[in-house]
């Protein structure tokens, strides 16, 4: 079970073991951080699990749909380490994947 480090809009750092298969987004979420809203629970049309992933492992990540792209580029705070957290799974691979979670739009 791969871990990751997950920051907060605070910059409060956690630990936490991911289960492979589930998204990223799943796997924040129920580690209990309210701020990451996921909204439309992983379908890809809210923009509220948006995170910014550590470009040390950009490379290990599926590449963005042109639907995510899109939800994307509805926030103010996009970046080239933006990605929608429902639009990753995880995968052993992922093992020490940062991610902090984005400002709010
Ligand atoms: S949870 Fe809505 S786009 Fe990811």
């Amino acid at each position: 079970m791969p871990n990751i480090i997950v920051t907060t809009r605070e910059g409060e750092e956690r630990q936490v073991a991911a289960d492979e298969g589930l998204s990223l987004m799943e796997v924040i979420r129920d580690a209990g951080f309210d701020e990451l809203l996921a909204l439309c629970g992983g379908c890809c049309s809210c923009a509220t699990c948006h995170v910014k992933v550590d470009p040390a492992f950009a490379a290990l990540l599926p590449p963005i749909s042109e639907d995510e792209s899109d939800l994307l580029d509805s926030s103010d705070h996009r970046d080239e380490n933006s990605r929608l957290s429902c639009q990753v799974n995880m995968t052993a691979a992922l093992e020490g994947l940062r991610v902090t979670i984005a400002a709010e739009d």
